[in-house]
């Protein structure tokens, strides 16, 4: 066993690196699998990029999520000349930050919303939402996929299954850009703010016109304060809503984008849609929406890959690198949609595996094959190498994408 020496010349989820994701990983995976390198504001993190090691890691219990317990581990490392980290506490008590027993009991709450038949139940609605946003971009000759599709379909299919007026979505979606990209804490503070207000408004409404829907399940759940209580009631509808803004627009976006790339690959689709289940798992393999992966700390030492990683120190478990591990997948370089992708790692593993996936399948699948079958003729604006991707830590998708339908 050994300790990997901090390179502390390696920054990571800087600019250069997020524009240059892969090569960066494929690196790492080949020299120092269990890495520590440092973020832009001086945070010490052990970057974890091989599918075996990552996988392991996801189902450790010794890695833990307790958010509170990170915090402290966050503030102590953080160098004293950068600000501490401000975190919206009435938002952060959701089942992704604790470990059991809560995160059992949260995760217990929603469960039954999320499987297989209720998500296939939502089948013949998503597919009107889909088809209403299609006909709408027949109109046009150029159109952002992303504003005029990938973001508004899951927007509206979480909206109506928690049973929330969808009107500031605009607003709800400028918010979670700025916490996501966030680049300067006190813009990422204000935005905390503004969205715990409308989360807290938006419960409001509904206890007072309950319906038959998630939300009000989950209100009647907060009379019971072991089960729910009022903050992690608000942080769940804020991370049910998260999930909905900014995961699966960016499944559909980036997968658009590499089918784009690989017109051989479109042209498969559409000469057979019952390719498109497969081609989505490829899409979640091959560029993710989840951008390097998601952290944890080491509640005790934990040894991963040959490496030793001490107690209280933190994990960034690299679920695109993995995903791109050639010693599990095949030329993963090559995007293609009738390869093996399943067991990726792009909707994580053990306790915390996404509760939405089945959705996030759902609708991604319904997507691709409605723009295939719509619109064939699809194509880029200008040239795709150009595509820019948003800066963010956390998530990986492009700024926009330009395309015209083809029915012009
Ligand atoms: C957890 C990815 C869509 C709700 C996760 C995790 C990943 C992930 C990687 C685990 C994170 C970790 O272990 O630290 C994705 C991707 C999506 C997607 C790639 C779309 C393509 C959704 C949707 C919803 C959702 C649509 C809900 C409506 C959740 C929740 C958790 C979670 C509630 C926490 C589960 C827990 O802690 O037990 N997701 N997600 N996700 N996801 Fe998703």
């Amino acid at each position: 066993m050994s300790t990997t020496e901090a390179h502390t010349d390696l920054p990571v989820f800087d600019h250069e690196f997020v524009q240059n994701l892969h090569a960066r990983y494929d690196k790492l995976r080949a020299t120092t699998p269990v890495q520590r390198m440092v973020t832009r504001d001086g945070l010490e993190v052990w970057v974890i990029t091989r599918y075996d090691d990552a996988r392991a890691a996801l189902a450790d219990p010794r890695l833990s999520k307790d958010v509170t317990r990170l915090k402290l581990v966050i503030n102590e490392k953080l160098p004293p000349e950068a600000a501490r980290r401000e975190f919206a506490s009435e938002m952060a008590e959701h089942m992704l930050n604790m470990d059991p027993p809560d995160h059992t009991r949260l995760r217990k709450l929603v469960v039954k919303a999320f499987t297989a038949r209720r998500v296939e139940a939502m089948r013949p609605r998503v597919e009107e939402i889909s088809a209403g946003l299609l006909d709408a971009m027949a109109d046009e000759s150029e159109v952002d996929l992303l504003d005029a599709f990938a973001f508004p379909l899951p927007m509206q299919v979480i909206s109506e299954l928690l049973g929330v007026d969808e009107t500031r979505r605009d607003d709800f979606r400028a918010w979670t850009n700025t916490l996501v990209d966030a680049s300067d804490h006190a813009s990422a503070k204000q935005a905390a703010e503004a969205m715990a207000k409308y989360l807290i408004e938006l419960i409001e409404i509904k206890r007072r016109e309950p319906a038959d829907d998630l939300l009000t399940g989950l209100i009647e759940a907060t009379e019971d304060e072991d089960r729910l209580s009022k903050h992690e009631l608000i942080s769940m509808v804020f991370l049910l809503l998260l999930a909905g803004h900014e995961t699966t627009v960016n499944l559909i976006g980036n997968g658009v984008l590499a089918l784009l790339r690989n017109p051989d690959q479109w042209a498969a689709l559409v000469a057979d849609p019952g390719l498109v289940p497969a081609a989505v798992e490829e899409m979640l393999r091959f560029d993710g929406p989840v951008i390097h992966g998601t952290f944890r700390h080491t509640a005790e030492a934990v040894e991963v890959g040959g490496v030793e990683i001490p107690a209280g120190e933190i994990v960034w478990v690299g679920l695109a690198s993995a995903n791109n591990d050639p010693e599990r997948f095949a030329e993963p370089e090559r995007f293609d949609i009738e390869r093996d992708a399943h067991g990726h790692l792009a909707f994580g593993h053990g306790i915390h595996f996404c509760l939405g996936a089945q959705l996030a399948r759902l609708e991604a699948q319904i997507a691709i094959r409605h723009l295939v079958e719509r619109f064939p003729n699809l194509r880029p604006v200008g040239s795709v190498e150009d595509a820019q991707w948003r800066f963010s830590s956390l998530i990986h998708g492009l700024r926009s994408l330009p395309v015209h339908p083809g029915t012009h």
